[in-house]
C-alpha cells in the first residue's frame, strides 16, 4: 500500500490521539507491527507553535518514517501555512483533521464540524494540497460518517476531497453528534471506499484480530485503524497482522517482554517530557498497560502518589518482577475494558 508516492510497510495503522500517541508510543506501535502512525495534532495556529506542547508534538527524532503530521484549523491561508511549516520540520505526509473539537486551540469550532459546511472544508484541502504538492509531500485527511445521523456527507465529500487531490481518506465510523456512544457502523466506511479511488482506512472500535478481520471484509477498505485498543496494549498490531495473515492467535507477550516494553518506554517518554511533567503524564499509560493483570488497579492507586520517575519506573520493575514469579505470559485478553473516551483535549470526534 502507498499514500501518494510514499511505501508502507503493512496497512494497519495507529490512530492519532492527543495526549497518547506522542513519539514513544508511535515508535513503540511502529515496533510492534504497525505500518503506519499519524502524530497527535498540530494546530495551525502560528501564535502557538513555539509552545512547548506543539514543540513536543512537532519533535520526530528517531521516528522510523514516514513522518506523518496532522494539522488542525479553520482557515485554508492558515493551514497552507502550516502544512508547510511542518514539512519544514520533516513532515513527509500532512494529514487535515477533520475530527478536532478543540475550541480553545481553534478558537473557534473546527475538525468535524467543517464537515457541516463542505465548501469551507473542500476549500481547506484545496489550499493544502496545493501547498504540499509542489513538495511532494501528499495529503491525507481523516472525518467521520457525518455531522449527524440526519446529515452523513462522508461519501459527498470524500468524491470532492479526491477531486481536489486529496490522496488517502480515513473514516471513523460515528458521526460528531454520536460522539464515542453507540457502535461503529461501516456501511458508511463502504460507501466512501466505493465511490474514490484513493485508499480508504476504516476506523472506529477495531479492538481484536476478529474485528479487524470482520471490519475488512464490510468495509473494503484499503488499511485499518486502531485507537483506543492499542493503549496500553501497542502489540495489538503483531496480533492483528499475525492473524489476518495466518488465521491463528498470536500468543499473549510473555511478562519478561510487557517488562522491557514498558520500562523502555518510560525512559522515552521521560526523556520527551522531563521528569517532572513526564511522571505525571506517563501514569495513563502505566494503568491501561496494567489495567486488567492481578494487582494492576492496587498497583495503579499506588504509583499516583508517586512524584518521582526513578521511583516510578522502580515500581513498575518490582511489580511486573513479581507478576513474572507468578505467570510466564499476559492473559489473553477478555472482552475489551470499557474504552477512554475524555481527553485533555476535550471530547473526540
Ligand atoms: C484520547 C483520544 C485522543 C484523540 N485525538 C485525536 C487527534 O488528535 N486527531 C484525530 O484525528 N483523532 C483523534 N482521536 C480519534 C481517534 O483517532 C479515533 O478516530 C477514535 O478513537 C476511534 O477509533 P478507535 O475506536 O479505534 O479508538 C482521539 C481519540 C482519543 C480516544
Amino acid at each position: 500500500m502507498h499514500i501518494g508516492h510514499i511505501p508502507l510497510t503493512n496497512r494497519l495503522f495507529v490512530a492519532p490521539m492527543a495526549g497518547v500517541t506522542d513519539r514513544p508510543f508511535r515508535r513503540l506501535c511502529m515496533a510492534l507491527g504497525a505500518g503506519y502512525a499519524v502524530s497527535e495534532m498540530v494546530t495551525s495556529r502560528r501564535d502557538l507553535w513555539n509552545s512547548l506542547k506543539t514543540s513536543r508534538r512537532a519533535n520526530h527524532d528517531g521516528e522510523p518514517g514516514p513522518i506523518a503530521v496532522q494539522i488542525a484549523g479553520t482557515e485554508a491561508a492558515m493551514m497552507a501555512e502550516a502544512a508547510v511549516y511542518n514539512i519544514e520540520r520533516g513532515a513527509q505526509i500532512i494529514d487535515i483533521n477533520m475530527g478536532c473539537p478543540a475550541k480553545k486551540v481553534c478558537n473557534k469550532w473546527a475538525g468535524s464540524a467543517l464537515m457541516q459546511d463542505e465548501a469551507l472544508a473542500v476549500a481547506i484541502a484545496r489550499a493544502v494540497v496545493e501547498a504540499c504538492a509542489p513538495r511532494g509531500v501528499p495529503v491525507t485527511l481523516k472525518m467521520r460518517t457525518g455531522w449527524c445521523a440526519g446529515h452523513r456527507n462522508a461519501v459527498a465529500l470524500a468524491r470532492q476531497f479526491e477531486a481536489v487531490g486529496v490522496a488517502m481518506l480515513t473514516v471513523h465510523g460515528r458521526t460528531r453528534e454520536q460522539g464515542y456512544s453507540g457502535a461503529a457502523e461501516y456501511d458508511t466506511v463502504a460507501a466512501v471506499k466505493a465511490a474514490v479511488r484513493v485508499p480508504v482506512v476504516a476506523n472506529g472500535d477495531v479492538d481484536s484480530p476478529e474485528k479487524a478481520r470482520q471490519v475488512l471484509a464490510a468495509t473494503g477498505a484499503d488499511a485499518l485503524m486502531v485507537g483506543r485498543a492499542a493503549q496500553g496494549r501497542p502489540w495489538i498490531f503483531r496480533e492483528i497482522g499475525h492473524f489476518l495473515a495466518t488465521g491463528e492467535h498470536l500468543a499473549p507477550p510473555l511478562v519478561a517482554e510487557l517488562e522491557r516494553l514498558l520500562l523502555a518506554h518510560l525512559d522515552e517518554h521521560y526523556s520527551l517530557y522531563g521528569a517532572e511533567t513526564g511522571v505525571r503524564s506517563a501514569r495513563k499509560h502505566i494503568a491501561w498497560y496494567l489495567r486488567s493483570l492481578p494487582g494492576g488497579e492496587a498497583f495503579r492507586q499506588r504509583m499516583n502518589t508517586l512524584d518521582d520517575c526513578r521511583a516510578q519506573q522502580a515500581a513498575v520493575a518490582e511489580y511486573l518482577r513479581v507478576l513474572g514469579g507468578s505467570m510466564d505470559r499476559l492473559p489473553a485478553p477478555g472482552p475489551q475494558a470499557q474504552h477512554t473516551t475524555k481527553t485533555t483535549e476535550g471530547s473526540w470526534a
